[in-house]
């Protein structure tokens, strides 16, 4: 009799433990998600650089699929021109060389944004009508709003030329034109 209380006793000890330990577990994620939530949105406002008229939007919106980039940008030459985030959130330069080059986090080689191998950052060209304006829309799947691939506090940068998709490491797409910053924009 006494060594089945001590069993009884010990299993529910055992419980106990594995209790707190769950425990422990479901508060810290659940605290963490109040205290943070994750980002649903966010914007980058272009503006151009010294000497060029190329402004805009940039959205970028969370879906199950990836995030879905929306461009509006205009004062362009019609045509094609590169398109990136490059690593810095700084546009302080006259000609936008403060934002650094293209971001990279997975250390691999320039490309096309449908390409396996490409920066993170590598969202290949826009294309501007004959008034100068390109709208564009569609789903990333490699950028992300946390983690080591997010792009919140880095910059996007449009480019004078076309991302030829194979120059490394810039596709050689020339002088930037207009540059802005990632922010968040959970502002719904
Ligand atoms: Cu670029
Ligand atoms: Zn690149």
């Amino acid at each position: 009799m006494k060594n089945l209380k001590l069993q009884l006793t010990t299993i529910l000890l055992c419980l106990t433990v594995v209790g707190i330990s769950a425990g422990q577990h479901q508060p810290q994620t659940g605290g963490h998600a109040e205290m943070k939530p994750a980002i649903e949105k966010a914007i980058a406002v272009l503006y151009p650089t010294k000497g060029n008229t190329v402004s805009g939007i940039v959205t970028f919106t969370k879906l199950p699929e990836g995030i879905k980039v929306t461009s509006n940008i205009t004062g362009l030459t019609p045509g094609k021109h590169g398109f990136h985030i490059h690593e810095f959130g700084d546009c302080s330069s006259e000609d936008g060389t403060s934002a650094g080059g293209h971001f990279n986090p997975s250390m691999m080689a320039h490309g096309a944004p449908t390409d396996s191998v490409r920066h993170s950052g590598d969202f290949g060209n826009i294309t501007a009508d004959s008034a100068g304006t390109a709208i564009m829309e569609w789903i990333d799947p490699v950028i992300t709003f946390d983690g080591p691939h997010s792009i919140i506090g880095r910059a996007v940068i449009i480019h004078a030329g076309e991302d030829d998709l194979k120059t490394q490491p810039t596709g050689a797409a020339g002088a930037r034109v207009a540059c802005g910053v990632i922010g968040i924009d959970d502002n719904k």
